[in-house]
């Protein structure tokens, strides 16, 4: 695709003999659109010109040629204004997506540097609650757009399946176990057992006793432990495979903690060896004070492992294994010390310098639920697929009384369902706490979900009525220099961008914010133009064109986010 930046950044590169690529690097988007496509601010030449930024200005505009792709350039203080020439933008950015159709926007731009991005990560025998529904959908978008961008990704879970609640999990099972019925209802269940025990240990001594003697059996590989631990495993997971499934999430790989429990003593001699270790009471730990990060402990006085380690021992194994160039870790922003902690460590790791600047926390913030039933009581957890579902259901509710007569109600209201909550997880800067509030999730008018669906299909039956599909060789792009006409195109030229800076801030707002926009430029450019027009053929071709292209742009960047396009709204 035709890069405006970078023709305008040679521009002036070659007027200066500086890198182009430097000076591309400082060219702005100007706020609004009266003030050019692009800006130069000329203050960052003039140390090295040794010149006022408006002579600067003033200097470039004499010596740049204006051609077929800069219609004008004008000064305005210090900075250089330019306008592009918006036929030539159209035709490059529509002769790009007939090339590419739904691969529009994709582009090499990952070079297949190796991606890890680990999400989801629940706790075995524990709810799935509405913090991992977050880096559940977070993690899924962002891995979509890696991979769509030519990276090598893999998507990994790093599972909760170990620790000391298993030993307990393992005694209260034995005792009630045929009491509870685990395969039916396996989280709620496992809870009860959980809680039960829990109960009985804080009476009897004994009892904690024979739990933590399980965990130790389990440690060593004892068949019975081993076997039971297994089937809380299986049956937690098919569990979580529900919400997987409405989520239409993947997972390359399903290693937990529980996978590095024998690469753990490594990972301590590495760092006995590195001559980072101390012993503070009784405990093995890295002291990160000097960074004002407290202290990592590796080993407890126990003797037990922890979290921190089995993370360390998951460093070096996807080091080894997937020889990464970054790993993102999509967790709430609470793990922040956490992971400063363990990137710190892992500085003294035998693995390469390039995977120990790769690891990345990618943070997210609260969900706070207010209106309706879901509402939560302190210490009430919402269970995830209930929630998904109560979504679907509002959704059947809400085409119930708009649009009884429509076809597959049931798998299109899964769709807007589901993709409203997806959407939603997505639409706030992910540092940011959100507030989930149905009235907002569903708002078929609002930045939602179904608002981009709903244009989606707003294109699909432009393009019904129509009945054809334009060939590209019969539209003539000077139709379309009108101003809904050229914000669209606008929007459709920085498509790829935007996916570019998805992956370079591990944001995916960016990309919301993105289709909200295009899809509001579309409603503009409905409302303004008759696209059907019987009376002219050569305009109705263009404008159908056109629909189609902002159709496939959304659908794309919606399956980008893991939402479905229904085929009726
Ligand atoms: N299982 C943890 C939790 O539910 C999240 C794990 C995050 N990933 C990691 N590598 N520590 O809170």
């Amino acid at each position: 695709m035709i890069n405006f930046k970078l023709i305008i950044g040679e521009k002036i590169a070659n007027t200066i003999n500086e890198d182009i690529n430097e000076i591309a690097s400082y060219i702005e988007v100007p706020p609004n659109k009266e003030m050019g496509d692009y800006a130069f601010p000329c203050f960052k030449l003039a140390k090295t010109l040794k010149k006022a930024p408006p002579m600067i200005a003033e200097e470039l505009k004499n010596k740049i040629e204006i051609d077929e792709n800069i219609e004008k350039i004008e000064i305005a203080g210090g900075y250089l204004n330019f306008y592009i020439n918006k036929l030539k933008l159209s035709e490059e950015t529509l002769k790009e997506f007939e090339l590419k159709q739904e691969r529009y926007g994709s582009s090499a731009y990952g070079d297949g540097k190796n991606v890890i991005v680990e999400f989801s990560s629940p706790n075995i025998a524990k709810p799935f609650h509405i913090g991992h529904l977050r880096t559940t959908v977070i993690g899924s978008a962002l891995y979509n757009v890696y991979k769509f961008l030519g990276y090598n990704t893999t998507a990994i879970n790093h599972l909760g399946d170990y620790g000391t609640q298993f030993g307990k999990l393992i005694e209260g099972y034995k005792r009630w176990g045929n009491e509870y019925n685990i395969d039916e209802n396996p989280i709620d269940e496992l809870m009860k057992i959980y809680v039960r025990i829990n109960e009985l240990c804080k009476e009897d001594e004994s009892v904690l006793e024979a739990c933590r003697e399980n965990f130790r059996l389990l440690e060593e590989n004892d068949e019975y432990c081993k076997n039971l631990w297994e089937k809380f495993r299986d049956v937690s997971l098919k569990e979580f495979q529900r919400i997987y499934d409405l989520l239409g999430v993947h997972f390359d790989s399903l290693k937990g903690e529980a996978f590095y429990t024998d690469k753990m003593d490594e990972v301590e001699n590495i760092l006995e060896k590195a001559g980072v270790i101390t012993e503070s009471q009784g405990s093995k730990i890295v002291d990160l004070e000097d960074k004002g990060l407290g202290v990592c402990i590796i080993r407890k006085s126990n003797g037990s492992s922890i979290y921190a380690t089995r993370d360390l021992a998951a460093i070096r194994y996807r080091a080894k294994e997937y020889d990464f160039d970054k790993c993102l870790y999509v967790v709430a922003y609470e793990q922040a010390l956490h992971f400063r902690q363990i990137f710190e460590v892992a500085k003294h790791l035998d693995i390469p310098e390039k995977c120990q600047k790769g690891l990345e926390h990618v943070q997210y913030g609260m969900t706070r639920l207010t209106t309706g039933k879901m509402s939560t009581r302190e210490g009430n957890v919402i269970k995830v697929e209930d929630l998904l579902k109560e979504s679907i259901e509002r959704v059947e509710h809400i085409i119930e009384e708009k649009n009884p007569e429509m076809e597959n109600k049931k798998a299109e209201a899964k769709k807007i369902g589901i993709g409203a909550v997806i959407f939603n997880n997505l639409c706030t800067t992910l540092i940011k706490d959100q507030v989930f509030d149905w009235n907002a999730v569903l708002n078929f008018n609002g930045e939602t979900g179904p608002y981009i669906q709903y244009v989606y299909v707003r294109t699909k039956s432009v393009l019904e009525k129509a009945g054809y599909l334009p060939s590209f060789e019969e539209v003539d792009v000077k139709l379309l220099q009108d101003k809904e006409s050229l914000n669209i195109i606008s929007n459709l030229y920085e498509f790829e961008n935007v996916l570019k800076s998805v992956v370079d801030k591990n944001e995916t707002s960016f990309l919301t914010r993105y289709l909200i926009e295009l899809g509001q430029s579309y409603s503009n450019f409905y409302n303004e133009n008759k696209i059907i027009c019987e009376d002219n053929k050569k305009l109705q071709d263009a404008r159908v064109y056109l629909s189609v292209a902002v159709g496939t742009v959304l659908k794309t960047g919606a399956k980008l986010l893991g939402i479905e396009m229904p085929n009726k709204m």
